[in-house]
């Protein structure tokens, strides 16, 4: 159980494009893995007490029934002092990481874009396109807090939102995705080469890829293939493409591009359309709309894939919905709880995958062994130490 601490920040610093921590800096964040991982186990704990001990009993005894949904379990827990509590922190743990991650950043930012110019000097494979409007549910709020979100920029041209958001996922997911970060990218090729061993796609799309560290990993595990990873923000797609650079990736091209819109694709351009972690933040409107255009770029017999949190159903205890819900009501991720109450299957067979090609798999990160020495292996008891998601996932019909 050792990979239960995280392992220092400085472990993460991998790649050349990396904002270089000081050793505050690196404490900071150091302090901030161990706290999230604090609250999300001993501290966490003391919401279901809470709830148990107090909060359902005094909920029966005023309404003389339990609570039908997360909504309810929410009102009241918030009257909870513990729970207070534990919110606030987690809330300013956020707060702060952001703080650290943007100080980082910002004193060398200018280091950092000369980099990224140096690394997308010369390359086809990084296109901008200013005609390609932020998403009004995206430029609407600071998601996860994030200041200025993915498409703020310090100054015109720069990397800071992608550099910011690369070296602050340690704090949050407490290294557990690896040093690159990429622990659901590596989980992906791990899953796919169990489930179609030998089966090579000569063209992957990745929607809304963000700094693309997700799809790294698919393009260097099927070198052949031709990779495109599309996303509205052009900071964080200059910083992706640098860092891709500076990995050695040369398959993957990022593109500015809304989802809604591939027109530049032609109908069944690719064999497998790729989203992580993606849906939960895309507006009710936006999200079948962006599945349908997926769909129309998938070619038949091609692969679409969703890497998620589950979806709630009824299967799922109201006081865990509640819990998942949190980020939405307390870490500027507005369209979270709605966005996991939604009919995927329905979305996704009105789309054009019917019912009877679609699949929900776990898929579990691949944990780094260079810094978890004794991490389990992708196919060893892991005894829930590492990510897991939900993929909600198909194969689209031959023709
Ligand atoms: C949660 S992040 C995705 C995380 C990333 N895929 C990963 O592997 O961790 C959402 C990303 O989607 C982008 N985005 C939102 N709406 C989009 C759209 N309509 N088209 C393309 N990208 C979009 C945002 O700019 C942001 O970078």
């Amino acid at each position: 159980m050792k990979q239960d601490v995280p392992p220092p920040y400085t472990a993460v610093t991998q790649h050349a494009m990396f904002p270089k921590p000081a050793h505050d800096e690196a404490a900071r964040y150091n302090f901030l893995a161990n706290f999230n991982k604090h609250m999300a186990g001993t501290l966490g704990a003391g919401n279901k007490l809470a709830y148990e001990t107090r909060v359902l009993p005094a909920f029966r005894a005023e309404h003389g029934r339990n609570p039908q949904d997360r909504f309810e379990v929410r009102h009241a827990m918030n009257r909870d002092p513990w729970h207070r509590l534990w919110s606030a922190c987690r809330r300013n743990a956020m707060e702060m990481r952001q703080q650290n991650g943007r100080s980082i950043v910002l004193r060398q930012l200018d280091a950092l874009d000369a980099l990224a110019r140096e690394f997308n000097a010369g390359r086809d494979t990084l296109t901008l396109n200013p005609k390609v409007a932020v998403p009004r549910y995206q430029a609407a709020v600071d998601i996860h807090c994030m200041p200025g979100s993915y498409h703020g920029e310090e100054r015109p041209g720069d990397v800071s939102a992608g550099a910011n958001y690369d070296s602050g996922l340690f704090a949050t997911t407490g290294g557990q995705l690896g040093a690159l970060n990429d622990g659901g990218g590596q989980a992906l090729v791990e899953w796919i080469r169990r489930e179609r061993p030998g089966w090579s796609p000569r063209r992957i799309l990745d929607l809304g890829a963000t700094i693309g560290h997700n799809i790294v990993p698919l393009a260097q595990a099927f070198p052949e293939a031709e990779v495109v990873a599309i996303d509205t923000a052009a900071p964080v797609l200059r910083y992706g493409h640098a860092r891709a650079q500076a990995l050695g990736v040369r398959n993957l091209r990022f593109v500015q591009m809304d989802a809604e819109h591939m027109e530049a694709f032609p109908d069944g351009h690719f064999d497998w359309v790729q989203t992580t972690m993606y849906l939960h933040e895309l507006s009710g409107k936006s999200l079948p709309a962006i599945i349908r255009e997926g769909v129309r770029v998938l070619a038949p017999g091609g692969l679409m894939f969703h890497l998620e949190q589950p979806q709630y159903s009824d299967d799922m205890p109201v006081f865990e919905q509640f819990l998942r819900d949190w980020d939405a009501f307390n870490n500027n991720e507005p369209f979270w709880s709605a966005m996991h109450a939604l009919d995927l299957k329905g979305i996704m067979a009105e789309a054009g995958l019917p019912r009877d090609c679609q699949f929900v798999t776990g898929v579990r990160a691949v944990a780094d062994r260079s810094i978890f020495p004794d991490a389990p292996a992708p196919d060893e008891e892991d005894y829930g130490r590492t990510a897991r998601w939900n993929a909600y996932g198909a194969w689209k019909p031959a023709e």
